[in-house]
C-alpha cells in the first residue's frame, strides 16, 4: 500500500488560499484514486488510517475555505461508480455512508450536535443502539411480497450492480421470508470469518491465485463475480443491520426494527445493545474493542444510531450521510489479541528468532498470526541494555498482547495486558540449546543474540543459508528460489545440502532428473531450464560468491570492498587460511580497507579458518569459475567519495542495482540521512528521510537526475 506521507503535510490553520485550493485538488485525485481502487477493483491502494486521516484533512480545509469546495469533493461522494460488467440497479432510498469519530471526545460532540438540532432538553435520556461496525461491503436485498427480487451492492450509493444471483448463493440471505412488509428492502454488510478467509486463501494459493490481501477484499472479490458459480464456493455471510425502501415501517426504533429482522430469519449482530447516554456507549465500545480479536470476523468500530426512528426522520441526512448516526473508528494500527504459542526460528547466521503465534487479528486492514518477539531481553521485558521496556512486563505464552505494526514491517507486540494472563502462565524459558539441532545455543557477550553453534551441521542453518545462497544480489538462479530450496531439503531423495550440491545436481546421475521430473511444478521442460540457468551461473564474480556466502556480517557492500582489496578469490582464500585475529599482515591490510572493521574481518577469518565451513566452501569453489574483482577507475567519478542514500520508490532500477552501481563509481551508499550524507536519490513515496535532507540542507535529486549525473540517462 502507499504510504501517503500523511504526518508531513502543512497544518490546516497556515494554509494560504492558494495552497488550500491546490491541496484540495490534490486530496480530491488521491482519495478518488483510492475510492476506485477500494471499491471497484477490490485492491485498496491506502490504509484505512491514511484514507480517514486525509479524508478529515479535506474536511477541515473546507471547512476553512467554504469558497474553494469543489465540484468533485471527496466530501460529496461515497464510493465509486459501478463497475463495467454488472447490470445497474438505481437504489429506490440511496445507500448512505457514515461519519467518523474517532475519539471519546468526537462521541460526545455527536451527542451535543444532536440534542442542539432537536432542542432535547439536557436531564431527558436521548437512547441509541450501539453495534459492530462490520468491516465487510455493503448490500441492499429487495424482497417483494416476501421473495427475494433483487440484490444490489452500494455503488456510488444512487447506482449499484445488480449481484442477484451471487447473493442467493449466501447462506445467511433468506430467499424467502414470512410476516413482512409487502415491500421491504434488507440492507447489511457482506462478510467473510477469519477461518473461511485463511482456508480460501489457501484454496487460491494451490490453484496458483494471487492470495486475498484482508477478508473484505475476499468478501468483495467472492461477491462481485460475474460467475455466481464462483460465489457459491466462497463462504460468505451477511448481517442485517438497516433497510432501504420499506411499505411501512419495521417498528418505532432501531432495535425493534432489528429483531424484526431477525424475527424474518436475518442474521443481526448479537452484540448490538440499546445505550442511555454517550457513556454507556463508549462502555460499550471499550467491550466490543477488547472482544474483537475473538470474534472471528473483522470489525474496524462500533456503530451508534439514534434509537427512536421518529427522531431519526427529524435528524435526516447531510449530503452522503445520516445526522443520526456515527461510526466511531478503532485505531487502524494497534490491535489486542491472544498470544497462543512462542516458537523459535534458527536463521542463517545460527540465530534463534522467537515469534509470537497469534490468535488472527487484523491490524491496518492486514490480517495478523505472527509477530516478531526480537530476543530473550526482550521477552523478558528489558532493552538490549537491561533498561525496562513496557515497564519491565514480560511476554508469556496464552498472554493477552497488543500487536502494532508501523507501515508495512513485521509486526510487533506493544503491550500486554497483565489483568488478562492465565493465573497458571509461567515466565517464557528461553531454549539453550538449538530447538533444530540440539547444538548449544550460546550467547555472547554483548550479544543481544542466542545462536546456535552447530554450524552446517544445524539443517535450519543449512537450509537457510542455501536460501540465502541463491537469492537476488547472490546466485540469483532462475527457477530455484526459496520454495523449490524448502523442498529439496524436505526431500532426502533429492539432496541438496549445501551449495556445492546445487552445480553437481545434473552430474550427480541421470536419476536426479527422474526424480525432479515428478515433484510439483516440474516437468520435462522445466527440469532442463533448471539446468540451464545452474549452468548459466558457474562463472560468478568473486564478489557475489563471497556475499552468497552467507558470512555473519559481510553484506553485499563488504563482499565487494574485500572482493577489490585481493583481487582474486585464491588470494583471499590463502590470505585467509594465514590471518590471525587481531594482528599481521593479513588482518592489518583488511582493516586499512575503508568500510571494513574488526567485526566484519574477524566473522570472515573465524569463518574462513572454521574447518567444516572452509571444506564445504572449498567443494564449492571446485564447482565453479571465479572471475577477477575488477577495482573501479572512481578517480573521474562524480560520486567518488560521496555518501549517498536512496529513498521511496526507485522506478528504473532496483535498490540493490542502484547500490551497486554507486559503490562501482567509488560512493558510500548509507541507510539512513545524517550530517555526513552527501546526496540523497529520492523516488516518488519519500517520505521522512527527504524532509530530513531538506531540513539538513543536503542536496536531493530525483532518479533522472541521479542518472544523468552518472552518466547513465
Ligand atoms: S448503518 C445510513 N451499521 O459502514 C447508514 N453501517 O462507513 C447506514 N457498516 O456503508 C449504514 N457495519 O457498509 C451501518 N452496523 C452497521 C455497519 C455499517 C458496517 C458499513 C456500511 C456503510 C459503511 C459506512
Amino acid at each position: 500500500m502507499n504510504s501517503t506521507g500523511v504526518e508531513d503535510l502543512e497544518p490546516v490553520a497556515t494554509l494560504t488560499s492558494e495552497g488550500a485550493a491546490a491541496e484540495l485538488a490534490r486530496l480530491a485525485q488521491i482519495l478518488s484514486q483510492a475510492n476506485e481502487a477500494y471499491h471497484t477493483n477490490d485492491a485498496p491502494d491506502l490504509s484505512d488510517a491514511a484514507y480517514d486521516a486525509l479524508k478529515r484533512r479535506n474536511g477541515e480545509i473546507e471547512a476553512r475555505f467554504p469558497d474553494l469546495v469543489r465540484e468533485d469533493s471527496p466530501s460529496k461522494q461515497v464510493g465509486a461508480k459501478p463497475a463495467d460488467g454488472f447490470g445497474k440497479v438505481k437504489h429506490a432510498v440511496r445507500m448512505l455512508s457514515l461519519g467518523n469519530a474517532f475519539d471519546d471526545d468526537d462521541v460526545v460532540e455527536f451527542e451535543a450536535r444532536i440534542r442542539k438540532y432537536l432542542n432535547w432538553p439536557e436531564g431527558q435520556p436521548l437512547w441509541f443502539t450501539a453495534e459492530p461496525k462490520i468491516d465487510g461491503l455493503s448490500l441492499s436485498l429487495r424482497y417483494v411480497n416476501g421473495d427475494l427480487v433483487q440484490a444490489a451492492t452500494r455503488g456510488d450509493g444512487e447506482t449499484g450492480e445488480d449481484v442477484t444471483p451471487n447473493a442467493r448463493t449466501i447462506e445467511d440471505v433468506p430467499h424467502r421470508i414470512e410476516g413482512a412488509p409487502p415491500i421491504l428492502e434488507v440492507r447489511g454488510e457482506v462478510y467473510m470469518r477469519h477461518e473461511d478467509f485463511e482456508a480460501l486463501n489457501i484454496r487460491q494459493e494451490a490453484a496458483g491465485n494471487k492470495p486475498f490481501a484482508n477478508p473484505r477484499n475476499a468478501a468483495a472479490g467472492s461477491l462481485r463475480q460475474l460467475d455466481a458459480s464462483i460465489t457459491r464456493q466462497r463462504p460468505l455471510r451477511f448481517f442485517a443491520y438497516a433497510w432501504g425502501e420499506v411499505s411501512e415501517p419495521l417498528a418505532d426504533t432501531q432495535y425493534g426494527a432489528i429483531e424484526r429482522l431477525a424475527s424474518f430469519g436475518f442474521s443481526t449482530n448479537p452484540l448490538t445493545r440499546k445505550c442511555e447516554n454517550t457513556s454507556a456507549l463508549i462502555a460499550h465500545y471499550q467491550n466490543i474493542e477488547a472482544q474483537r480479536a475473538t470474534l472471528g470476523y473483522d470489525i474496524d468500530g462500533v456503530v451508534y444510531k439514534v434509537d427512536a426512528l421518529e427522531l431519526q426522520r427529524r435528524l435526516g441526512f447531510r449530503s452522503t450521510t445520516p445526522r443520526w448516526a456515527v461510526a466511531h473508528k478503532f485505531s487502524a494500527e494497534l490491535a489486542w489479541t491472544r498470544l497462543d504459542k512462542i516458537e523459535i526460528q534458527v536463521g542463517r547466521t545460527g540465530a534463534l528468532s522467537p515469534v509470537a503465534r497469534l490468535e488472527p487479528v487484523t491490524v491496518g486492514g492486514v490480517v495478523v498470526s505472527n509477530a516478531t518477539l526480537h530476543n530473550e531481553d526482550y521477552i523478558e521485558g528489558r532493552d538490549s541494555k537491561g533498561a525496562p521496556i513496557r515497564e519491565g512486563r514480560d511476554i508469556r505464552e496464552g498472554d493477552w498482547v497488543q500487536v502494532y505494526r508501523a507501515g508495512d514491517v513485521i509486526p510487533k507486540i506493544a503491550d500486554v495486558d497483565l489483568s488478562k494472563r492465565p493465573p497458571e502462565s509461567a515466565p517464557y524459558a528461553f531454549p539453550t540449546v538449538c530447538p533444530r539441532c540440539g547444538s548449544d545455543a550460546i550467547r555472547e557477550e554483548g550479544d543481544a543474540v542466542r545462536r546456535c553453534s552447530g554450524g552446517i551441521i544445524c539443517p535450519a542453518q543449512s537450509v537457510e543459508k542455501l536460501k540465502h545462497f541463491v537469492a537476488r544480489g547472490a546466485f540469483d538462479i532462475e527457477g530455484l528460489g526459496a520454495k523449490q530450496i524448502e523442498m529439496f531439503s524436505a526431500d532426502d531423495q533429492l539432496p541438496i545440502k549445501e551449495p556445492a550440491d546445487i552445480f553437481t545436481l545434473a552430474a550427480r546421475d541421470a536419476e536426479n532428473l527422474a526424480k525432479l521430473e515428478n515433484r510439483d511444478g516440474f516437468g520435462k521442460q522445466s527440469v532442463k531450464k533448471l539446468f540451464e540457468a545452474i549452468e548459466d551461473k558457474r562463472e560468478i564474480e568473486f564478489n557475489r560468491l563471497l556475499f552468497a556466502l552467507g558470512i555473519r556480517h559481510v553484506g553485499e557492500s563488504g563482499a565487494t570492498l574485500v572482493a577489490q582489496h585481493f583481487g582474486t578469490w585464491d588470494a583471499f582464500a590463502e590470505a585467509m587460511s594465514a590471518a590471525k585475529i587481531g594482528d599481521g599482515p593479513e588482518w592489518d591490510g583488511l582493516l586499512d580497507v575503508d568500510g571494513i572493521g574488526a567485526v566484519m574481518a574477524t566473522s570472515l577469518i573465524t569463518t574462513m579458518q572454521q574447518e567444516a565451513e572452509r571444506a564445504s566452501i572449498d567443494r564449492l569453489v571446485a564447482q565453479l569459475t571465479v572471475l577477477d574483482a575488477v577495482k573501479p577507475d572512481v578517480g573521474s567519478s562524480p560520486v567518488a567519495g560521496k555518501t549517498v542514500v536512496f529513498t521511496g520508490t526507485l522506478e528504473k532500477m532496483t535498490r540493490a542495482e542502484a547500490k551497486a552501481r554507486a559503490e562501482a563509481l567509488g560512493a558510500k551508499v548509507a541507510g539512513s540521512v545524517s550530517a555526513k550524507t552527501d546526496l540523497l536519490v529520492a523516488g516518488p513515496g519519500a517520505g521522512s528521510k527527504a524532509k530530513k535532507a531538506a531540513d539538513l540542507g543536503i542536496e536531493t535529486l530525483d532518479e533522472d537526475g541521479w542518472l544523468a549525473l552518472i552518466g547513465d540517462a
